[in-house]
């Protein structure tokens, strides 16, 4: 089992950036990511859809005989993780839990902001985790999916980007949060622009970190680590074009060479 792949699943891009977490703190695994391109943005979806996603992407994630799996998008954790969890006999990690548990240790004032897609804030999944860590947390969650479809079109600088993000993420400004939740896998890839709009005294928090933090603790549990000196090997799919997503891919893993597979996802 110890040389078995870890699976991750995304919506598009977004996944990426909990893969090039992963792929930071465990180099020595190999890694199987897919992102589902072809029919994003989940966000928007209702959630029986998006988990009949979840599990076309998981299935074909199993197939290749992962030894664990990294729901590495919020909507589809939102929707599917407790089933997931419930139906595999592999250790199924999600985003939203290990997001919650990070930003309620670095909030001072215990006001957090999430951003989200729609059908994760209307999950109430994150309001959910934080209050239960935190009972007198306030949370204030903002549905941006504009920002989803910007970031596939890899529109993540400039002025034009700037003054959009500023725009969507305005109600943040009346609030006090000093604390916010990238609570899709996709904004990470715009925390620049989101940082100026949201201003210094406001601390981002991505989730990857700390859903990687969990990967590796469950693997370490079960005694399932990779025991190589050799570094792991990578495999990416879309179900979408893959000249939509190996530029973006190449340039946020910082892998030259690396050429993504197109699949197509048949149940
Ligand atoms: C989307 O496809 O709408 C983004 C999914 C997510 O990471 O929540």
């Amino acid at each position: 089992m110890k040389k078995q792949p870890i699976g991750f699943m995304d919506s598009g891009v977004g996944g990426l950036t909990v893969l090039k977490e992963a792929m930071r703190q465990l180099p020595n695994e190999d890694l199987i990511f897919i992102g589902d391109q072809a029919r994003l943005p989940y966000g928007e979806k209702p959630a029986e859809i998006v988990k009949g996603f979840a599990w076309q992407m998981t299935n074909f994630l199993v197939r290749h005989e992962i030894k664990a799996l990294v729901v590495a998008c919020n909507t589809a954790t939102a929707a599917a993780l407790p089933d997931l969890q419930a139906q595999l006999a592999i250790p199924v990690i999600g985003v939203i839990a290990p997001g919650s548990q990070l930003a309620s240790t670095v909030t001072k004032n215990q006001q957090v902001g999430v951003i989200a897609t729609t059908g994760t804030i209307q999950s109430g999944a994150y309001s959910q985790q934080l209050k239960a860590l935190v009972p007198e947390m306030t949370v204030n969650g903002l549905a941006v999916p504009d920002f989803v479809m910007m970031i596939e079109a890899n529109q993540r600088h400039g002025a034009a980007v700037q003054q959009k993000v500023n725009q969507l993420l305005a109600p943040l400004k009346m609030s006090q949060i000093d604390t916010l939740i990238l609570g899709c896998t996709h904004f990470p890839l715009l925390a620049t622009a989101i940082q100026t709009a949201v201003g210094p005294n406001v601390t981002l928090v991505d989730p990857a970190k700390a859903a990687v933090a969990d990967l590796v603790q469950v693997l370490s549990d079960r005694q399932v680590l990779a025991d190589t000196q050799q570094a792991g090997r990578l495999q990416t799919f879309t179900t979408g074009q893959v000249s939509d997503f190996t530029p973006i891919a190449r340039q946020w893993l910082g892998l030259p060479d690396l050429n993504a597979q197109q699949v197509t996802i048949q149940g």
